[in-house]
């Protein structure tokens, strides 16, 4: 079998043998997996050869899913290869990029991996687009300089195609100060601060200056500078810990310049900060007077009400049939259909407040107003476990958000068990001990649960769906108490495909079924239908009886899927939205997420999306009326977030009576004006900066001309707004959010 050595390649390409100039693109390869494989003395004469810059089921191997395979590739490396690099101690390999996670080998030491294969303690990480530059010491990583070298690489695929792709492997030799790297976390235990981290990934110590400075974006005012020496041993990072306060909209820069070559690195970012002013004391209702329930269902209705505790509930008018606890949880059950209209009173030891209410019973009351709560999937993904919805459920009632209206806690995908029960039922897998105790639980607290499942034979992440047998799913989840439903598109498409019926029949007929037997059930269930699959469930979802059904694909925590999943497709959707009948733009993605895959060791991350970009995103969410599903780890959650999703007078818009989702009136260039009328007589206006500039806007000139009677208010800083205020800055990807009132 013919070997590819780099001397000979070089040779036959008739190029000078220096670093620069290596590339290769062809390895042998066998799927499987043995830790001998990397060693440089085994024989690999049986293996195949292939390309290395296309996945291997592109070349006629089998896709393989859950699977590894090794590539080896075996290097003459002559000794001037180093002639012509500024430093003469390492050298770089530049590695295609592997789908999913790769190991590197060189004569048999690892020498650098990315990502996390299954078996890492830290769990699984895949990072299929990450760019790899293994750095290589000459001296300690055993290069054999004018020998064979063997570089072996391992892969794991999780599914899809797999393998190494996308670029030939080339060997560099690096340039003085290429090692250096800087990186800024955002850390919010204890206190809130930047962690400025500079790094020197090569073999030469360093020295240099790092400099930071703080900019007030709205006067700017520069109102911290520090400047500090560095001196950078190799693979020593050194961290300059920098605090500060969310009082105002601050820009942190971090610029390192080194002093060897002059090399600069620049990192900045917008510090978070909170615009919600402080709650006060007293006792204030957060949440819309109003909730619907079926003849004879349980009711199941926590108090959303901030204010100092321990808070006390009483109510002198309560109809027959209906509890209320001391800590406001209302139950119990009413027959008869028809409007019941009571006061209920909250009182601590700073004062009380009351709230005229009302529980609305019939057929179609169920989901007056977008549902409010949080899903598993936007940080846990597959991995949601019994505990960790625990853990945000109680963290849900200890930070608050319980007393904003956040109510639903809702597992998605990944609880089912591997197989049905003899009698067709569907237990929880192991991750869930007892569904029947969680639940339990959070109704106690007044919390209400939902599940998830898709109408074909599988979930979206593979698991078992209801196919067949969603009149049993539909009575276990009756007898667990499930309120809430969510029910996914994904594998029903091939039942489409099989009957070869592409109409719109297709997709309610499974819908329906599911509705019919949720219906049947004594209690109510909150109907969420799931994203578009091969069609566009908003036109038929109101025929399925859906109390919301989505709008968009799904989203991920970057401004390029809150600008499609919001700005552009939510846009033309409000005819199809209604109250009990809501779009949904999908569930939030602020806070910690990750969907268990992200980089912590828990597969969570720090939302990506900039804190303006956040503020857009809840913006426009509750503008198109969505259901407003909190997607992150509750219990991680910091102040900035809270802030966010605990706004009484932000929340009012999405919770408001009238119901009706905002439209785009307006687009000039990259600003868009979202307006949605509101059942007092004001309009809810959302003016957005969608472009990648800060810009000046005359919102006075945006809205309604010049009218001398109305009053504007900033729902975000809870003030009116002077007429001079109304000019103003709106920062890239950020908004302004007002109350304009007549
Ligand atoms: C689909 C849905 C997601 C999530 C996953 C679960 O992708 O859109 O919100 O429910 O399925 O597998």
């Amino acid at each position: 079998m013919k070997r590819i050595y780099i001397s000979a390649f070089l040779a036959l390409a008739g190029l000078q043998a220096t670093a620069q100039d290596i590339t290769i693109s062809k390895a042998y390869f066998k799927q499987g997996d043995d830790m001998s494989w990397a060693k440089p003395e085994m024989d690999d004469a049986s293996w195949g050869e292939i390309d290395i810059t296309k996945r291997w089921n592109d070349q006629g191997f089998p896709q393989n899913a859950r699977a590894y395979g090794w590539y080896r590739i075996h290097v003459n490396l002559p000794k001037n290869v180093l002639n012509s690099a500024d430093q003469q101690n390492a050298i770089i390999l530049n590695l295609p990029k592997a789908d999913d996670v790769d190991e590197c080998y060189l004569n048999g030491k690892l020498i650098g991996s990315t990502g996390r294969m299954p078996t890492n303690p830290a769990g699984y990480f895949g990072a299929v687009n990450d760019v790899r530059n293994y750095v290589v010491d000459i001296k300690n990583d055993g290069v054999r300089l004018d020998e064979d070298n063997v570089i072996a690489v391992r892969v794991y695929n999780r599914g899809g195609g797999g393998g190494l792709f996308n670029n030939p492997l080339t060997i560099t030799c690096p340039k003085a100060a290429d090692g250096l790297s800087m990186r800024l976390t955002d850390t919010n235990v204890g206190q809130y601060h930047y962690d400025i981290e500079v790094n020197n990934a090569y073999m030469t110590a360093t020295a240099g200056t790092l400099d930071i400075t703080i900019i007030d974006r709205e006067t700017g005012v520069k109102v911290k500078s520090l400047s500090k020496k560095l001196s950078l041993k190799r693979n020593n990072p050194v961290r300059v810990t920098i605090p500060y306060n969310m009082d105002r909209m601050y820009q942190l820069t971090a610029t390192y310049t080194d002093a060897k070559t002059g090399k600069v690195l620049t990192e900045s970012r917008q510090l978070k900060y909170v615009l919600t002013p402080t709650a006060p004391t007293t006792p204030r209702f957060n949440g819309a007077p109003v909730w619907g329930v079926r003849p004879g269902s349980p009711v199941i209705y926590r108090f959303p009400v901030s204010g100092e505790k321990p808070m006390k509930f009483t109510c002198g008018n309560l109809p027959a049939g209906l509890q209320l606890t001391e800590s406001g949880v209302l139950s119990g059950k009413i027959d008869c259909a028809g409007d019941l209209t009571f006061t209920v009173t909250a009182e601590n030891a700073k004062g009380k407040s009351q709230q005229e209410f009302t529980l609305k019973v019939g057929d179609d009351m169920i989901g007056q107003t977008p549902p409010m709560g949080w899903n598993s999937w936007n940080c846990w993904g597959l991995t949601v476990t019994q505990e960790k919805v625990i853990s945000s459920a109680q963290a849900l009632i200890d930070k608050g958000l319980a007393d904003y209206g956040y109510s639903y806690i809702n597992i998605d995908d990944g609880w089912e068990a591997a197989e049905r029960n003899p009698d067709g039922t569907l237990d929880a897998n192991e991750k869930f001990p007892s569904m029947k105790e969680l639940v339990d639980w959070l109704h106690e607290r007044g919390l209400k649960f939902g599940i998830y499942s898709a109408p074909g034979a599988t979930t979206c992440g593979g698991y078992l769906g209801s196919l067949g047998y969603e009149k049993e799913d539909a009575e276990v989840w009756n007898k667990w108490g499930v309120d809430y439903l969510k029910y996914d598109w994904c594998s029903y498409e091939n039942v489409r495909v099989q009957e070869n019926d592409y109409g719109y029949a297709s997709c309610i007929r499974p819908y329906l079924l599911m509705q019919k037997f949720l219906r049947q059930q004594p209690r109510d269930i909150f109907y969420s239908l799931g994203p578009l699959g091969g069609t566009q469930v908003y036109l038929w979802g109101l025929y399925c009886d859906g109390n919301s059904w989505r709008t968009a694909q799904d989203i991920n925590d970057t401004w390029k899927s809150i600008y499609d999943v919001g700005f552009r497709q939510q846009l033309g959707k409000s005819q199809y939205s209604s109250i009990g009948h809501w779009n949904d733009p999908d569930m939030l993605v602020v806070g910690k997420v990750g969907y268990g895959l992200g980089e912590n060791t828990n597969g969570l991350r720090e939302t990506r999306l900039t804190p303006d970009e956040q503020y857009t995103h809840i913006t426009l969410w509750t503008l198109v009326s969505s259901n407003m599903l909190i997607g992150c780890d509750i219990a991680q959650m910091d102040d900035f977030t809270l802030g966010l999703l605990c706004n009484n007078e932000v929340n009012a818009i999405n919770q408001d009576l009238l119901g009706k989702q905002a439209d785009r009136v307006l687009k000039e260039g990259d600003i868009e004006v979202w307006r949605r009328p509101l059942a007092d007589g004001a309009i809810a206006v959302g003016v957005f900066n969608v472009g990648d500039e800060d810009q000046q806007v005359d919102m006075k000139s945006l809205l309604y001309g010049q009218k001398p009677t109305i009053t504007i208010r900033d729902l975000w800083r809870q003030k009116n707004l002077s007429p001079s205020e109304l000019n103003c800055i709106i920062p890239m990807h950020g908004c302004r959010f007002l109350k304009v009132m007549f």
